[in-house]
C-alpha cells in the first residue's frame, strides 16, 4: 500500500465527545450529536476529525480508561451510529482518526479483572505487577514513582501480595507492552478500526509504553533536579512502534500522531524523521504549552511570549526538511488558550491573533472544539464542581501542603483541564444549546454562553468563527504554507511574534501582537507591507495603518497576514 502522507494537507478538528453535542437528550454529548454537526464541522474548512476516546469506559478519566477496545460507549452510541458518522464524514471529505490508548486500560477491562484474579492467569502478565517491600509490617511499593493523577503509582493487591503500576489514575493500570501477547492485542485493535474504515490514530502517551529496564527509582524525585523520568521513552519504544508499523500500519494509507509529554525535538526525531526508520508520522509535544505553567505539576508561571516563541522556533527549525510538525494550541488537557496566552478583555481580537500565531506554521494544525469561537475558561467555586481526577488530586495535594481551600481553588481555576471540557456553546438557548432545556448537562456550561456561541458568530462576518474559516481556507489555498521554509523575526521582542514562510516565488508574513496596548515597530527588512497583499487581519472592518518610514502601529492583539510574490 502506497502511503500518500495525505496528513500534510490536512487540518484536523478535535472532538471531546462528552461535551460536543447531545443528540439523544440525556445531557451527555454523543455520536448522534456529531451526526447533526457534520455540516458545521465541514463548514470550518477542516479536512479531518480526531475523536477523543469513544469506547466503553467507567470514566475514571473520561474515556482514557478503556474497558473494551472494539466497541462504542453506550452513552455515545454504538458501532452502527459510529459507521454512520464515519460515512457521513467521508462523504464530506473529512478523514477520521481515533484515539488509541494502549499505555493503560481501565481497571474494568476484562484483561485486568483476569490479571488481578490470580498470578496463574494468562492475563496476569498483561500488566506491570511487582512485589514490594515491607516496613514495620506494612507493605511498601516497589519503587518511589508517583502517579501523575492519584497518589503513588502503585496499588497493592493483598490477595496476590503484589502491586500494580498506574502512571495515571488508580483505575488506569499500565499495560505491560514487553509482553508479546499485549502487542498482538494492540495489532488486532489497530486492524479492527482500520478495517472499519478509520484513517489513523492519535496515540495517547505513546512514549510511556516502554519504561526503563528494572523500573528504577525516579531520579527526579530523588534529586529534586531536572532529570529523567523512568516511566517514559524506554529502550524498547522504537521496537514496539516498528512492530505496529510493519505488521499493520504499512498496509493502510493511514496516519499516526503520537502524544509525547516532555519530549524534545532531538528525542522525537528518531521516531518521526522521514525515511525507513520512521515509526510515527507526527508527534504532539508540549514545549509550547509551558509558556505559563509547568503542566504536569500545576505550577503557574507568568506568561512569557519569548518562551512560547522559542518553543515554536525550535520545533519549526529542528524538524525542517526531516519531519513534519503537529500544530496545536488547545486540546482537552489544557485550559482555554485565550485565557492563557491571550486576553479575556480582548477576547475576540486575541482569539483571532492566536489562530494566526500557529495556523500558518509548517505542519498539520489541529483545532479543538470551541477554540474556533474563542471559548474561554470558566470559574469554579468549590472542588465539588470539578469533575477531573487530575484537578481533584492537585487540590488534595495543595490542601495537604497547608493551603486554604480558597488558595487551592485559585490554582485549580488557573490550571484545570476542565476549562476545556465545559459543553460546547452552540447558541444562547438554555444550556448553550448543547442539550435540551429540561435536562441537566453532565457538566455545567460556562455562563458566558449568552455572549459566546456559534449561532451568534454565524451572524457576524467579523466573528472569531468566520476568522477561523478564512484562516483555514487561506492556509489550504497557499502552497507556501505547506512547503515554504519558516523564518522568525523580532525574536527578542516580548510582545510581537513575527514569522515568515518563504519559497522561491511566494512569501507570507505573519505579524501577531500579544500586547494589550498599541505597539509601534519596524517591519522586517525586505517586507514592504505596501507591496504585499493583506490576506487577513483581525481589525478588518476598522481600517488598517500602513507603515510610515518602515514603522507601523499595531492595536491590541492585532494580527495580519501578508502575501508577497505571485500576483
Ligand atoms: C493523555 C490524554 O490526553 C489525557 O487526557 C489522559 O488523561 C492521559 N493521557 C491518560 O490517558
Amino acid at each position: 500500500m502506497e502511503r500518500t502522507r495525505w496528513y500534510k494537507d490536512a487540518v484536523f478538528y478535535q472532538i471531546w465527545p462528552r461535551s460536543f453535542c447531545d443528540g439523544n437528550g440525556d445531557g451527555i454529548g454523543d455520536l448522534w450529536g456529531v451526526l447533526e454537526k457534520l455540516d458545521y464541522i465541514a463548514s470550518l474548512g477542516v479536512t479531518g476529525i480526531w475523536f477523543s476516546p469513544l469506547y466503553p469506559s467507567p470514566n475514571a478519566d473520561f474515556g482514557y480508561d478503556i474497558a473494551d477496545y472494539r466497541s462504542i460507549n453506550p452513552e455515545y452510541g454504538d458501532i452502527d451510529v459510529f459507521r454512520r458518522v464515519l460515512d457521513g464524514a467521508h462523504e464530506r471529505g473529512l478523514k477520521v482518526i481515533m484515539d488509541l490508548v494502549v499505555n493503560h486500560t481501565s481497571s474494568e477491562h476484562s484483561w485486568f479483572k483476569e490479571s488481578r484474579s490470580s498470578k496463574d492467569s494468562p492475563y496476569h502478565d498483561y500488566y506491570i505487577w511487582r512485589t514490594g517491600g515491607e516496613r514495620a509490617g506494612v507493605p511498601i511499593p516497589p519503587n518511589n514513582w508517583d502517579s501523575l493523577f492519584e497518589g503513588r503509582a502503585w496499588e497493592y493487591e493483598p490477595a496476590l501480595d503484589e502491586w500494580y503500576l498506574h502512571i495515571f489514575a488508580k483505575g488506569q493500570p499500565d499495560l505491560n507492552m514487553d509482553n508479546p501477547c499485549v502487542r498482538a492485542e494492540v495489532e488486532e485493535i489497530l486492524r479492527f478500526w482500520l478495517d472499519l474504515g478509520v484513517d489513523g490514530f492519535r496515540e495517547d502517551v505513546i512514549t510511556f509504553t516502554s519504561k526503563a529496564e528494572g523500573l528504577p527509582d525516579d531520579y527526579l524525585m530523588v534529586s529534586g533536579a531536572r532529570g529523567l523520568r523512568f516511566y517514559e521513552n524506554g529502550p524498547r519504544l522504537h521496537e514496539f512502534l516498528a512492530q505496529f508499523r510493519d505488521n499493520v500500519l504499512v498496509h493502510y494509507d493511514c496516519m499516526t500522531v503520537g502524544e509525547a509529554p516532555m519530549i524534545t525535538p532531538s528525542k522525537a526525531l528518531p521516531f518521526i524523521e522521514e525515511g525507513p526508520n520512521q515509526t510515527l508520522d507526527l508527534m504532539f509535544h508540549f514545549e509550547h504549552m509551558g509558556a505559563d505553567c509547568l503542566f504536569t505539576d500545576y505550577v503557574p508561571l507568568p506568561f512569557s511570549l519569548r518562551r512560547l516563541k522559542a518553543a515554536f522556533d525550535r520545533w519549526q527549525h529542528k524538524l525542517d526538511g526531516r519531519a513534519w510538525n503537529a500544530l496545536y494550541l488547545e486540546n482537552h488537557d489544557h485550559p482555554r488558550i485565550v485565557s492563557r496566552y491571550g486576553s479575556e478583555a480582548f477576547r475576540e481580537k486575541s482569539a483571532m491573533m492566536l489562530a494566526c500565531s500557529y495556523l500558518f506554521q509548517k505542519g498539520t494544525p489541529f483545532v479543538y472544539q470551541g477554540q474556533e469561537i474563542g471559548m474561554v475558561n470558566t470559574r469554579f467555586s468549590t472542588i465539588g464542581e470539578v469533575p477531573d481526577v487530575s484537578a481533584k488530586n492537585q487540590y488534595a495535594k495543595r490542601i495537604a501542603a497547608g493551603d486554604t481551600p480558597e488558595k487551592a481553588m485559585e490554582l485549580v481555576n488557573r490550571a484545570a483541564r476542565d476549562h476545556a471540557r465545559t459543553p460546547m456553546q452552540w447558541s444562547d438557548e438554555a444550556h448553550a444549546g448543547f442539550c435540551p432545556a429540561d435536562v441537566e448537562p453532565w457538566f455545567a456550561e460556562n455562563p458566558n454562553y449568552l455572549e459566546i456561541n456559534v449561532a451568534r458568530d454565524e451572524m457576524d462576518p467579523n466573528s472569531v468563527l468566520n476568522f477561523y474559516r478564512k484562516a483555514i481556507r487561506l492556509r489550504r489555498a497557499l502552497p507556501v504554507v505547506r512547503e515554504g521554509s519558516y523564518r522568525a523575526y523580532k525574536r527578542a521582542s516580548g510582545v510581537l511574534y513575527v514569522y515568515a514562510r518563504e519559497m522561491a516565488d511566494e512569501r507570507l508574513l505573519v505579524l501577531c501582537s500579544f500586547a494589550d496596548h498599541d505597539v509601534r515597530f519596524r517591519v522586517p527588512k525586505g517586507y514592504g507591507l505596501e507591496e504585499g497583499a493583506l490576506e487577513l487581519c483581525n481589525y478588518e472592518s476598522e481600517g488598517i495603518t500602513l507603515p510610515m518610514g518602515g514603522r507601523v502601529t499595531f492595536r491590541p492583539y492585532e494580527c495580519r497576514v501578508y502575501r508577497f510574490g505571485k500576483a
